[in-house]
């Protein structure tokens, strides 16, 4: 196909910066190919809740059910951090309407950044981990109280909830190292237990692919000490959450980590950023746009059928990144809009078209 009905979703704080700079390396990518893409643009978050009266409306909803894609930016706002409901919970809402149960997260070391990374070049280096999170699932979604003197969030997985997840990491895997690293709380928690249970069943449908188990606490600690070690790190919700934004350190900053969140086949997609609405730089033209831009190209390979355009708009990234088009969060000084204009401009670089 050549044509797509794309739902976009900026959302809060830099959501609509990010989003405004992946739109426009999505349209030069597309004109490049000759691919239509439509747009219909609504609220969610923070701002859907002042103009909409809730963070996702029903209309919101089945627009995305209706589109081929969704191309979110970020929720959450200062502004509603004590309101009964918050922006947060529309984009749970929305992942949780697509059945968006595997959330794909790569992390990549990236040749030109090893400078930007807290830790050391040699432990960065060479690293290109996939954390496959569950993410309709557990305590995000459990049973919830919430009083002055009691709260409590239920954490619930079933068998078939690990099953699914499961086989999104194996299948990634097969088309990487054929490695998983299933990482949970089994020696504490029924649910982790479970998880560990079902994910070594589900593995003897892999024979070809070798399989591991660490300890989330454990988990924690190899990620910055030997990330080489990990190819695909799956995981149940809370902890992906949790270990997605610590890995965000091996390539240097949360403005590079992209991430697509998929349901069964044939259903739209979200493809979101890792990073929150960052709202210290808010309306700065600071923002990072690279995350959004690598999410929509997660789109084109993993919902649109269309790995060319996808492979494109990442040549366009590395050589940007190789020409030093950095943000202030990767100690460069471009503003969001040189960075997207960089990107678009060396789309398909390397391809051999002139
Ligand atoms: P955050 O990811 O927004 O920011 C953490 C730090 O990283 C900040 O210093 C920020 O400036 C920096 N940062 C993040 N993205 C960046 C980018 N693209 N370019 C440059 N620097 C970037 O996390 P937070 O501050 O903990 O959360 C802020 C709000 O965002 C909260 O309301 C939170 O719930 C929400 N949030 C939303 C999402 C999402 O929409 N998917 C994800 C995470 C957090
Ligand atoms: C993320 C975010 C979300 C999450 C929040 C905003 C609901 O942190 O996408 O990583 O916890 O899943
Ligand atoms: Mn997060």
């Amino acid at each position: 196909r050549d044509s797509f009905d794309i739902l976009l979703l900026p959302g809060d704080g830099i959501g609509p910066e990010v989003v405004g700079a992946a739109r426009g390396v999505m349209d030069l990518a597309a004109e490049h190919f000759g691919v239509k893409l439509r747009y219909e643009e609504r609220k969610i978050g923070g701002e859907a809740i002042r103009d909409e009266g809730g963070p996702v409306s029903d209309e919101t909803l089945e627009a995305a059910r209706a589109s081929d894609s969704v191309l979110l930016g970020a929720v959450g706002h200062p502004d509603f951090d004590d309101a009964p409901v918050r922006p947060e919970a529309g984009l749970l809402k929305l992942r949780k309407h697509l059945g968006a149960f595997a959330n794909l997260r790569p992390v990549a070391a990236v040749p030109a950044l090893l400078d930007a990374s807290p830790l050391k070049k040699e432990v960065v280096s060479g690293v290109d981990v996939l954390i496959v999170r569950e993410l309709t699932g557990g305590a995000y979604f459990g049973e919830k109280e919430e009083g002055d003197e009691r709260a409590s969030d239920l954490s619930v997985y079933t068998k078939e909830e690990i099953d699914r997840v499961a086989r999104v990491a194996f299948d990634a895997a097969k088309r990487r190292k054929r490695r998983v690293t299933s990482v949970d709380k089994a020696n504490v928690m029924a649910t982790g237990r479970l998880w560990r249970k079902v994910v070594t069943e589900v593995s003897k449908d892999y024979p070809d692919v070798e399989l591991d188990h660490v300890l989330v606490d454990a988990a924690a600690m190899h990620l910055v000490r030997e990330p080489g070690r990990f190819d695909v790190m799956l995981t149940e919700n809370l902890f992906g959450d949790i270990l997605s934004d610590e890995a965000a350190m091996l390539p240097g900053s949360m403005g590079m980590l992209p991430s697509a969140s998929l349901g069964e086949p044939g259903s739209p997609g979200i493809f979101e950023p890792v990073h929150g609405s960052a709202p210290d730089i808010a309306g700065q033209g600071k923002a990072n746009p690279y995350a959004a831009i690598l999410s929509a190209a997660m789109m084109f390979r993993h919902t649109l059928g269309r790995p060319d355009v996808a492979e494109a708009i990442e040549q366009g990234v590395s050589v940007a990144l190789e020409a030093h088009f950095l943000t202030a969060d990767l100690g460069g000084s471009k503003t969001t809009e040189q960075v997207a204009e960089a990107v678009g401009r060396w789309i398909g670089a390397g391809e051999g078209v002139a």
